[in-house]
């Protein structure tokens, strides 16, 4: 039983590819169903106040609406740890867009014209919507996303940034940015009895499935929760959201399968985004560019509702060698939308800004910014004080350099011209942490020779189901058409999230664990399967607990070209170059997909993306994807991705580490870093609109 194709690192195509551009692929509300219902949230219409009354006997005239549910007659929820599941339980409104009731109907249309005709009434408070640098509702929280600190301090900063012969002292401000995956949040629920099926778009399956059970008071195995194809995600879907939530009360109280898809203009209010940051960071550093002290301390908003704390200064714990290093987090919780995860939270905002600060200190110094970089790096974690499990900064530096061909430009501002455009090049670095979380899965050997393997993975476009696959087969020795690996379902062994880039090494190690076994199983039966076959189930919490302390992220370094037209202040991005460190790359071809996704999200927060709060009427303006400027193809040039070969035994049995967000990181401080190297203007605010050119 051998194989001679490698099967780790090879460009294999996505299982699904067929059924996805055949559209036979089901997302979350294709599933046929019998007597379908569908439901139309009713979004909250004021800021801040309480529902004084509802009247919905227009909508209900209609023959073809089946409920209107509101606060007063929804079936009543248990409470769960994120408040922003209790939908319809309360009179009062915490945000505008917070859904304060749900049209039921026979078809789309009647339920979307039943919504229209129901009338709330408020009596309304003063709202506070805007985040400020000073705004007096700004704390320290006991913990910032990720469980992490929200202040870390080492040594004497003040005094080491006082005596430091280079300083640099500037703001950086990134704006709410949403998540807007190309399938909204969607779901199709239906009862049987007392269990609750969903088909729902999201992340997470068991984290949903445990979710739900909570919120309607079942044993989790009455909960089924069914995520086989995801049209993307970004860490919107990582937990459930309200849609999902609604849709499961509207099909108990219709007691007929409803169906949800959420309008893309109500997303911004209810599914979560990144929170809009205002990001100081002061560096003192020799002449030579020496880092001597370091501060990097953090601004952003959450909601009344929940205290989501984006943790923007924790990549300056990890990124350069300081003696002296300050980093915090405040936050003020406003009448806003609830934010959170967003590709690459904390290390997307927060290496914008240190990023961008390292490139003014090597101007600031006279240094190379690949040089500066260089000689700042640390011989440990600066912040924790471990060994890394692997670093390759520099390499990636280098390698990129070389690529790019970074040493033979001028480095003088402004020095570059091609008829009236002005052309500059910039670099930034890039790092995110290599997650693990604790899953579990199956392997099954049938009688006839095939495999089986089972985990509770979700797969939302990134290739999950394929990678799992190729390590199955590989561990097996067997050929890759010779494994089904099932996944999407919650009914399948627990497995965690589909986030914070910890997917593949956190269900390819149980997944490589039960394959391990099940060969041994296999060789010891000289390969004679019994009629019912073999199956081997195994955990990894424990292997993840024993696992040594050490820092483990991934590396990067960003190249971008830029041409500005200095009539217009337009600019464009005409080559982005990634290197990265990131263990092994276990898919050559999905990989390189989910580096040049990240980054041309990057260029899109660089130059395009951006959530703005209206004062006034008290939610973000974008309401679609015409207000809300993603790259479109036309904006997205030539995207030249490479690794470099990263051997870590401390990691997993793949030696992999993750890849889903690395590509978004740095990508616009290297854009902004060639802007500046390009018109001598430094944007310390995105997006670089035009006007900020001219
Ligand atoms: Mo990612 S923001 O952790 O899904």
């Amino acid at each position: 039983m051998t194989t001679t194709q490698p099967l780790l690192g090879a460009p294999t195509a996505r299982l699904e590819a067929r059924e996805k551009v055949t559209g036979a692929a089901r997302y979350a509300t294709d599933h046929p169903t019998d007597r379908t219902a569908y439901a139309w949230p009713v979004p909250a219409t004021v800021v801040r106040g309480e529902i004084t009354s509802i009247d919905t006997t227009a909508a209900l005239a209609d023959p073809a609406v089946l409920a209107v549910l509101t606060h007063q007659n929804a079936p009543r929820l248990h409470e769960t740890d994120d408040p922003n599941l209790a939908v319809l339980q309360s009179p009062h409104v915490a945000h505008r867009g917070q859904f304060v009731a749900l049209a039921v109907a026979t078809s789309l249309e009647a339920a979307r014209s039943a919504a229209e005709a129901i009338r709330v009434t408020y009596r309304t408070e003063p709202h506070d919507v805007v985040l400020t640098p000073d705004h007096p509702g700004l704390y320290k929280p006991d913990e910032v996303n990720a469980g992490l600190p929200a202040d870390r301090e080492h040594g004497d900063f003040d005094t080491a940034y006082a005596n430091a012969p280079v300083r640099i002292d500037a703001v950086y401000e990134t704006p709410a940015l949403h998540n807007h995956p190309l399938e909204p949040h969607a779901a199709t629920a239906l009862w049987d009895g007392d269990d609750l099926t969903v088909y729902d778009s999201n992340q997470h399956s068991s984290g949903v499935q445990r979710t739900l059970a909570q919120l309607f008071g079942l044993a989790n195995g009455k909960v089924h929760v069914v995520n086989e194809h995801v049209g993307g995600g970004f860490g919107a879907k990582g937990t459930a959201r309200p849609p999902v939530v609604l849709a499961a009360m509207a099909a108990r109280t219709v007691r007929r399968p409803v169906k949800l898809a959420l309008p893309r203009n109500q997303l911004a209010a209810v599914t979560g985004y990144r929170a809009p940051t205002i990001q100081r960071i002061r560096i003192g550093a020799d002449p030579e560019g020496h880092i001597e002290a370091l501060a990097h301390e953090a601004i952003t908003q959450s909601s009344t509702i929940t205290e989501f704390v984006e943790q923007a200064a924790t990549p300056s714990r990890t990124m350069y060698n300081a003696p002296h290093s300050r980093t915090t987090h405040r936050v003020a919780r406003l009448d806003v939308p609830t934010p959170s995860w967003m590709r690459a939270p904390g290390e997307c905002p927060g290496m914008f800004a240190l990023e961008s600060a390292m490139d003014e200190l090597a101007l600031a110094c006279g240094v190379d910014p690949i040089e500066l970089r260089t000689r700042n790096e640390p011989a440990v974690e600066p912040d924790s004080g471990l060994p890394f499990s692997s670093r390759h900064l520099v390499e990636c530096l280098r390698e990129g350099a070389r690529r790019f061909g970074w040493h033979d430009r001028d480095a003088r501002i402004g020095g570059r011209r091609e008829g009236r455009l002005l052309i500059g090049s910039g670099v930034a670095a890039s790092t995110f942490p290599a997650l693990v979380m604790p899953s579990q899965a199956e392997a099954h050997a049938a009688a006839d020779g095939s495999y089986e393997v089972r985990v509770s993975a979700s797969d939302i476009g990134t290739g999950a189901r394929t990678v799992l696959t190729q390590i199955a087969a590989d561990t097996l020795g067997v050929p890759l058409d010779s494994v089904r690996v099932r996944v999407g379902s919650s009914d399948l062994p627990p497995a965690s999230v589909a986030g914070g880039s910890s997917g593949t090494a956190s269900w390819g190690w149980p997944v490589h664990k039960a394959c391990t076994e099940l060969r041994q199983r296999l060789a010891e039966r000289g390969y004679a399967v019994p009629e019912q076959g073999i199956t081997v189930a195994t955990d990894i919490a424990q292997d993840i607990d024993e696992r040594e302390d050490l820092a483990r992220h991934a590396f990067g370094a960003q190249f971008a070209e830029v041409q500005v037209d200095p009539a217009t202040g337009e600019t464009r991005v005409r080559r982005l170059l990634g290197v990265f460190a990131a263990g092994r790359i276990l898919n050559s071809r999905t990989a390189r997909s989910q580096f040049i996704g990240g980054m041309t999200m990057g260029l899109g927060m660089a130059l395009l993306e951006g959530s703005t709060m209206d004062p006034a009427f008290g939610d973000y303006a974008e309401r679609d994807l015409a207000a809300y400027h993603v790259a479109a193809c036309a904006d997205v040039p030539e995207i030249d991705v490479h690794w470099i070969e990263e051997e870590d035994p401390h990691l997993n049995p793949m030696g992999s580490k993750g890849i889903g967000e690395i590509g978004i990181v740095g990508t616009a401080a290297a854009i902004a870093n060639a802007v500046h190297h390009a018109t001598g203007v430094r944007v310390r605010a995105l997006p670089i609109h035009p006007d900020v050119l001219v």
